[in-house]
């Protein structure tokens, strides 16, 4: 099957990449990463969470991040934020967020430990807050997560993954993402989950993929998702982050990667390999950690020269 000529890079860096960060960034900081990921061409950034600063205080700075992000003239950039219940969308909507993520799973175990609700229980509480977000017009994203996996319970039913899709479906949002959030899957199964969503009834051009690369198989599933057809992958800069309540979900899937990818592959994306690199680097340093993603630390190839491309 011919793949897609372009798809959509969704940056999640600055929020699930340093939600899970041992070190505290400064606002100030997370705002210059910002402006190098726009700089690097990036359209989606999901900017932070308004949950409470009790479970991820790395991102108790989100309201004020968040004005300071919608104070400057967007250029196009959306700023997604994850919103779990009614308090955290009055918060989203006092600093000037347009669009939102809400976030369950396709397992118990693991809503119950991330937001202390059962899917359906979860479901229920995102309910008004996607209705709230629809008549004000903003651009409205749903996470199921652990579709490939759950780190309690293990193996998940394909079943219950299309099931919590079309219940986020019906609440009214623009886009499924379905996540790998402990790095577990393979290709075949990205296969099997994408056709089961498209013969549920979701379009695909509705559905995203969020792959972990914690076991070294997020590029072979964005492989298997562009070959059925999928145009949306998120990424994290430097492959930084994970979700706290997923033991062993380090290692999101890095931008850099997925770039360098997408330009050997001749997919479209918009974005600059070298001053993505430049961005994965700042978040690098600014976490005082080494940048650990392969293209981050190999850098591009320029196949005209033979040269490394890295960012001057
Ligand atoms: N923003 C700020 N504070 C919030 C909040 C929000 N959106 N929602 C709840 N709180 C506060 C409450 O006021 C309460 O504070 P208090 O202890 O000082 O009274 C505390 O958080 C607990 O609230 P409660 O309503 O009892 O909810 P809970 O303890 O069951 O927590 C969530 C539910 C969803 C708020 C919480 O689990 C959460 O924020 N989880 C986010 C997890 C996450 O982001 N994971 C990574 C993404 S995959
Ligand atoms: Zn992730």
């Amino acid at each position: 099957m011919a793949l897609p000529q372009s798809v959509r890079i969704y940056e999640v860096g600055p929020r699930d990449g340093l939600q899970n960060e041992a070190t505290p960034i400064s606002t100030q900081d997370k705002l210059r990463y910002i402006e190098l990921l726009r700089e690097a061409g990036l359209k989606e950034i999901e900017a932070t969470s308004f949950v409470s600063p009790k479970a991820i205080p790395q991102l108790a700075d989100a309201d004020e991040l968040m004005r300071a992000l919608t104070a400057t003239p967007s250029d196009g950039v959306v700023y997604p934020v994850l919103v779990p219940n009614e308090r955290g969308m009055d918060r989203a909507i006092a600093a000037g967020a347009n669009a939102l993520a809400v976030f369950t799973a396709a397992s118990d175990e693991f809503t119950q430990r991330n937001i202390g609700m059962t899917i359906d229980e979860s479901l229920a509480a995102f309910a008004p807050v996607v209705t709230r977000a629809a008549d004000l017009g903003w651009w409205r994203r749903a996470y199921v997560s652990t579709a490939f996996g759950c780190p309690f319970t293990g193996h998940v039913d394909i079943a219950k993954v299309v099931d919590v899709a079309l219940r986020l479906d019906d609440l009214g949002v623009d886009e499924i993402c379905i996540g790998d959030t402990i790095g577990v899957g393979v290709p075949g199964q990205v296969h099997a989950i994408t056709a089961a969503l498209v013969s549920a009834g979701l379009s695909l051009d509705n559905i995203a993929y969020h792959f972990h690369d914690t076991r070294g198989t997020a590029l072979a599933n964005v492989v298997a998702g562009l070959e059925d057809g999928i145009a949306c992958f998120d990424a994290s800069t430097g492959g930084t982050g994970g979700c706290p309540y997923a033991p062993g979900a380090a290692g999101n899937l890095a931008t850099e990667d997925l770039v360098y990818l997408l330009d050997g592959l001749g997919i479209g994306h918009g974005v600059d390999l070298a001053k993505v690199i430049k961005a994965a680097r700042f978040s690098a340093q600014a976490l005082g950690k080494p940048l650990a993603s392969k293209v981050g630390q190999a850098g591009g190839w320029d196949a005209a020269t033979g040269q490394r491309i890295l960012p001057a």
